[in-house]
């Protein structure tokens, strides 16, 4: 296939997402095709893919089984209502979605992203406890770096500053519980840390201000991703869960990044052996390919809105493209491609490998941490005084000049390729990667 390798002569209107627009404009990077590990730029460079795009390609790109059932989708349905409408391959990926999720989580509302699948969660939850005729539970408590999305229920739970101090009041009755980094006792830690279970206290501490009776929900990521990934701490979402449980009160994962393989298991309550109320999920269910996120709700949930006359709508929730038909084959031909190709449980195997190629940059110039779990890696760097960001940013250009996507936040370089990724892959990865640290300044 040719792909055009013209780059446009005006870059001005198009006001770029969570981007320096100045800077790339007066020097930019463009991909012009992707296939499998690697990204076609412009000027006809391969780059390897360290971050499944934006953490979403998780079966890599322009995957077979998932192209062709988006071209004989579009084809034959191209779009039909769900409010009040149905078609079958909506039921369908519910049906093979529910089977893949944690036991009692046996119903999906579909969403168009991530940022609307924790809007949809934070309303159901807060709806949830009204149908049940405990509508004082008003509140919802998020976690200090939490990163739930761009809407205002996201920013509002979500806790990183950047994201929030534009944008004036947000949600009210809205409380946060504190993080977990804490490089004093668990830096350069191999999978999760061994400190720190006692942070999930500090729920306790909400708890006992504003009351349980006016709690509705917790959200936490099980990992945190955009923050800069942050890894749970030994015990701590078993101590959340448990709190949870005493009071009352819905937990909600957003797994808008650890769903779908990351870690090596389907989801991350899998892997931690934590099942929530609620669960967040995007990007992986279509392999970032058409835009889709989703809600799961275990049964109870679910039957709480299933009364009254039958003819009333129990939700009054939902989006246009609610289980787009396209969305919903781009789905299923995802699930086929991780079954067929044991992408799921992938990074199981290739974890162990992976945290030695993460940790092998301890030592290197400005590096403070590596951490590492399932194929999330991140390497933290100390700021450079008075120009926080400024560091990372710089890692960044450079490994893109040099044949790889990595991405950053604040002064943390995140890695999270493709489940595909091989070994010599990974290898060549921390390779450049390698090569970029010792010539940072
Ligand atoms: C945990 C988490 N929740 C929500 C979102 C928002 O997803 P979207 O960008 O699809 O709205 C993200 C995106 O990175 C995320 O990491």
């Amino acid at each position: 296939m040719n792909a055009p390798t013209r780059v446009p002569n005006n870059l001005e209107a198009f006001w770029m997402p969570y981007t320096a627009n100045r800077q790339f404009k007066s020097n930019p990077r463009m991909f012009v095709a992707a296939k499998d590990m690697h990204y076609t730029t412009s000027d006809g460079r391969q780059v390897l893919d360290g971050t499944a795009g934006l953490w979403c390609c998780n079966a890599g790109h322009s995957r077979p089984k998932i192209v062709e059932a988006i071209q004989s989708q579009v084809a034959e349905l191209d779009y039909a209502p769900a409010f009040q409408m149905g078609h079958p391959k909506a039921f369908e990926l519910a049906s093979r979605l529910v089977q893949l999720t944690p036991q009692g989580m046996d119903h999906v509302f579909f969403t168009n992203s991530g940022s609307e699948a924790v809007d949809t969660a934070l309303k159901t939850a807060l709806a949830y406890h009204r149908v049940r005729g405990e509508g004082s539970r008003f509140r919802l408590i998020g976690r200090e770096r939490g990163y739930h999305g761009v809407g205002f229920g996201g920013i509002s739970v979500g806790g990183i500053v950047a994201n929030r101090k534009m944008f004036g009041t947000m949600l009210t009755g809205v409380d946060h519980i504190r993080h977990t980094h804490d490089l004093s006792r668990n830096a350069f830690s191999r999978e999760q840390p061994e400190f720190g279970a006692e942070y999930a206290e500090d729920l306790e501490r909400v708890i006992q201000l504003h009351d349980a009776s006016t709690i509705a929900a917790v959200i936490v990521e099980p990992v945190a991703g955009s923050t800069g990934v942050l890894i749970p701490p030994k015990g701590y979402l078993e101590r959340i869960r448990a709190i949870c449980d005493k009071y009352g009160i819905l937990l909600i994962f957003d797994e808008v990044i650890t769903g779908f393989g990351r870690l090596g298991t389907p989801f991350a309550a899998d892997y931690f052996g934590v099942t929530p109320d609620l669960m967040t999920v995007a990007k992986g269910i279509t392999s970032g390919v058409i835009p889709m996120g989703a809600v799961f709700v275990k049964k109870e949930i679910y039957d709480a809105f299933m009364q009254g006359p039958e003819h009333l709508i129990e939700f009054f929730h939902g989006y246009t493209y609610s289980a787009n038909p396209v969305a919903c084959a781009a789905a299923l031909g995802t699930l086929d491609t991780y079954h067929e190709e044991g992408l799921l449980t992938r990074a199981a195997d290739l974890a162990a490998y992976w945290a030695d190629a993460v940790h092998s940059f301890k030592g290197l110039p400005h590096v403070i941490d590596t951490r590492n779990l399932g194929l999330i890696g991140a390497i933290e760097l100390e700021s450079i005084a008075g120009q926080p960001t400024k560091r990372a940013f710089t890692a960044f250009l450079n490994a893109y000049e040099k044949g790889l996507l990595i991405r950053t936040t604040g002064d943390i370089i995140a890695l999270s390729p493709p489940l595909i990724v091989s070994k010599a892959q990974i290898d060549e990865l921390a390779g450049i990667l390698t090569d970029v640290l010792k010539t940072l300044d």
